[in-house]
């Protein structure tokens, strides 16, 4: 089993290879919280991620160590079970640093960065409260679920008193390779997801388009990142009775190999001026690999590293199920100019946007301090 440690420069979870599950949770202050309860949550939460993180009990005396007339401190559903590969990864929310009605809650106005702001509204968005927005985000990944929920869980009892979550995801079978080792997983739509990520041996381009540089500002964010969530609802009994072709045209992609429709295998560039014998471009003009290329976006890349969902079915018997995408980016902008391209794609037939959040992800903490010490 794989360990990552929760200290270093940048925080654990974004160019750490991605793991097989997901919870992340969304949380909100409680009202009349102070600075020092936030300092306080984000210290406690550091070193029970620290413990976490290596496979060890919340707690000096663990689930089953303490007093027989005190609640354990751990809440013991993963003893036994390796640390699984398990990151933690704590972002800020917008309304973090100003309330919806314009309150400084914690006096963090001031080193709010500068596009830190709720996403704006794409064409297609049909957000729903309970998936959107929030203060604060626990992004936990490990190999086990088991696992990553018993984070979230003893996170979110850590919080008691101070933090809530306001909602919270749960995610199988990762939806795109972070790292050049590992093979390329598939969505629900049954495609090779993450051939072209930004991955972590390529580290100009992780410098370039997903670590905070020194001189972006605010200074406290120099080797953080920003998350954005997009919950999509996929229309999988539409695409299920879409023909094999119009899914390959939807994609730009052939969905056995992931090879680009201009040709090669899955690694190939993809040769956008390609004809068919038709005369039509071999990738279509309104194809989701077209639209999302740095090409078509004035360089802009993301790291991406989603899961699928499913949460059982609808009121119509329809599978409850698509994507929950997450993206790493250094400047909100990347993303923002990626999903304003899409607003033609293909893809929006079978596609629905219900959840949007965009955190400012701090740099990590160094060894025995804690992260999101660099804002205060
Ligand atoms: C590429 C599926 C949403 C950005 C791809 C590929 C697939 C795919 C199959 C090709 C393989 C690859 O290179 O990874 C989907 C599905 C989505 C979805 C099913 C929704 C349910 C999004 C969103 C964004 C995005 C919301 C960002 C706003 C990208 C990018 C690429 C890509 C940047 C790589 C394009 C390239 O450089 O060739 N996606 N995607 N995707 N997607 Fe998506």
């Amino acid at each position: 089993s794989r360990t990552y440690d929760f200290f270093g420069t940048h925080q654990a979870g974004i160019v750490t290879p991605s793991q097989d599950r997901l919870h992340f949770a969304v949380y909100d202050m409680a009202a009349g919280a102070s600075p020092d309860d936030l300092i306080a949550l984000l210290q406690e939460w550091s070193a029970a991620a620290a413990r976490m993180t290596q496979g060890l009990e919340v707690g000096e005396t663990g689930a089953t160590g303490g007093s027989l007339l005190a609640p354990p401190q751990d809440t013991g559903e993963a003893i036994g079970l390796p640390a699984s590969g398990l990151t933690i990864t704590i972002g800020f929310g917008p309304s973090l640093f100003t309330a919806a009605d314009g309150t400084d809650r914690f006096g963090l106005a001031a080193s709010k960065p500068a596009l830190l702001e709720p996403l704006p509204r794409f064409s297609g968005d049909a957000l729903l409260p309970g998936a959107t927005g929030g203060d604060l985000c626990i992004q936990a990944c490990a190999d086990d679920p088991q696992v990553a929920v018993h984070a979230i869980r003893n996170l979110s009892r850590i919080a008691f008193g101070r933090a809530a979550i306001r909602w919270s995801e749960l995610g199988f079978g990762r939806t795109s390779s972070t790292s050049t080792t590992q093979a390329t997983a598939r969505n629900l739509f049954g495609f090779k997801d993450g051939t072209q990520n930004v991955k972590a041996e390529e580290t100009k381009a992780v410098d370039e388009h997903i670590w905070v540089g020194s001189d972006d500002g605010p200074a406290w964010m120099a080797g953080g990142s920003y998350l954005v969530a997009r919950k999509i609802r996929m229309i999988i009994e539409t695409w299920d009775r879409t023909q094999l072709q119009e899914q390959e045209n939807v994609i730009g992609r052939d969905k056995g190999e992931g090879a680009p429709l201009s040709g090669g295998t899955e690694f190939t560039a993809i040769d956008f001026g390609a004809k068919l014998a038709t005369g039509d471009p071999a990738v279509p003009a309104d194809a989701h690999v077209r639209l999302a290329h740095p090409d078509n976006n004035g360089g802009a890349r993301l790291l991406r590293r989603g899961y699928n969902y499913v949460a059982g079915n609808d009121e119509l018997g329809r599978l409850d199920a698509g994507l929950f995408f997450i993206s790493f980016q250094r400047s909100p902008e990347q993303f923002i100019t990626v999903q304003r391209s899409l607003s033609s794609d293909a893809l929006n037939e079978y596609i629905k946007h219900v959840g949007s959040a965009l955190f400012a992800v701090p740099p990590g903490a160094r060894a025995g301090g804690w992260v999101g010490e660099t804002l205060f």
